[in-house]
């Protein structure tokens, strides 16, 4: 037994009520210091939900924090299209300073595993990859930054999505049938203009930029700048990085960046050598692209260094709905280019076109 199932041991937590159900702790979920378990309904063994604690909090922010990555599952969960899981219960322990989460248990596989189970994925296996997670991080984006936008926290359902059947418009998303996991450092920019009893927004706020958590490789470079202002003007900008490191992984089986540390990773920023590196990594692509114009510039678009020039997810979401179910493939070169250009929106819509008029 763990150090942390022994506490919970001795906390009285292998076991947790919610309604007239009781689940038991089965197994912990990412290796020995992990803190998120399955747990498993006593008398259904097919019934299982997740469960994931903070223990003994070192400090005020980590608990608003934790608190903080509940309440994003119950906002994101008010959407009509599901990318997490459903809150079934917040608890904290009687005495000790245990505190904890319990949601729905999600059936599908990690990004990751898929991932590791692809050997050589061909070019259409990729789109669809970066397909999915471009529209449900769209879809996330719309008010929080997850911040941690890695495959192994990413759930791909085992249902496709209907991707033909939806066109996918500025309005109109698509269900990529993804769920998104750990909110753990994930914030909401809104949420700093405003300070709640109790809830921490200025603390969390104060310290965003002091500490690095989570998976640093795919976190966007101005990481090191403002990452509250860049998400405040372009939502969704870190997790498009995030995005377009893993669509250059997939095509070119090596990361795009050889960072071993975070001071390597402000290194290569801070001398601006991140530019030409990335630079030439992006020539190496085209010809895994077929040279397709569109695909370049939704990896370009992806990868532009600087958040605010970063291609929004929901226009590179829309592109690849166009490139695989549209037919802007067939169009010139040069309607592709202003159609890319103008966001989408080329020829530009006439006010009564709007439904909103
Ligand atoms: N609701 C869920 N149902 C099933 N598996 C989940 C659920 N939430 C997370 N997981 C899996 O558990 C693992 C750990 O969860 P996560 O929230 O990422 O915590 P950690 O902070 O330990 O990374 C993830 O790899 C994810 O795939
Ligand atoms: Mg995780």
């Amino acid at each position: 037994m763990n150090k942390n199932k022994n506490l919970l041991y001795k906390a009285k937590l292998l076991k947790i009520r919610i309604h007239d159900k009781v689940f038991k702790l089965k197994e912990s979920l990412s290796g020995n210091g992990a803190l998120s378990f399955r747990y498993t309904n006593i008398k259904d063994t097919q019934d299982n939900i997740f469960v994931k604690f903070l223990i003994s909090p070192r400090n005020d922010i980590e608990l608003y924090k934790f608190n903080m990555e509940s309440k994003f599952l119950e906002y994101e969960s008010m959407k009509p299209v599901k990318i997490s899981p459903t809150l079934l219960k917040q608890g904290k322990h009687k005495t000790l300073p245990i505190y904890y989460y319990a949601t729905e248990w999600i059936k599908g596989k990690t990004l990751k595993s898929i991932i590791t189970d692809l050997d050589t994925p061909s070019l259409d296996d990729i789109l669809e990859i970066i397909h999915r997670c471009t529209s449900s991080a769209a879809y996330m984006a719309t008010f929080i930054s997850h911040r941690d936008f890695h495959p192994g926290n990413i759930i791909f359902l085992d249902e496709e999505p209907n991707w033909a059947n939806q066109v996918h418009t500025q309005r109109d998303f698509v269900d990529a049938k993804v769920i998104i996991t750990d909110f753990g450092n994930a914030i909401m920019p809104m949420a700093f203009g405003y300070e709640d009893r109790g809830v921490g927004n200025y603390d969390i706020y104060q310290n965003v930029n002091r500490r690095i958590e989570g998976s640093f490789r795919s976190l966007p470079p101005e990481i090191f700048l403002n990452p509250i202002d860049t998400v405040s003007y372009n939502p969704g900008s870190a997790e498009a990085w995030a995005i377009g490191i893993l669509f250059y992984k997939l095509l070119m089986n090596e990361d795009i960046l050889n960072i071993q540390s975070i001071s390597e990773y402000f290194n290569l920023i801070c001398t601006n050598e991140i530019e030409s590196i990335i630079k030439d990594k992006l020539n190496d692509v085209h010809q895994k692209l077929d040279n397709n114009y569109i695909l370049i510039r939704v990896i370009e678009g992806l990868l532009k260094i600087k958040a605010s020039q970063r291609m929004s997810l929901g226009v590179t979401a829309g592109l690849l709905w166009d490139y695989r179910f549209g037919n802007l493939n067939d169009e010139s070169h040069e309607f592709q280019k202003k159609y890319i250009n103008a966001g989408r929106n080329y020829p530009p819509m006439r006010p009564d076109e709007y439904d909103c008029y």
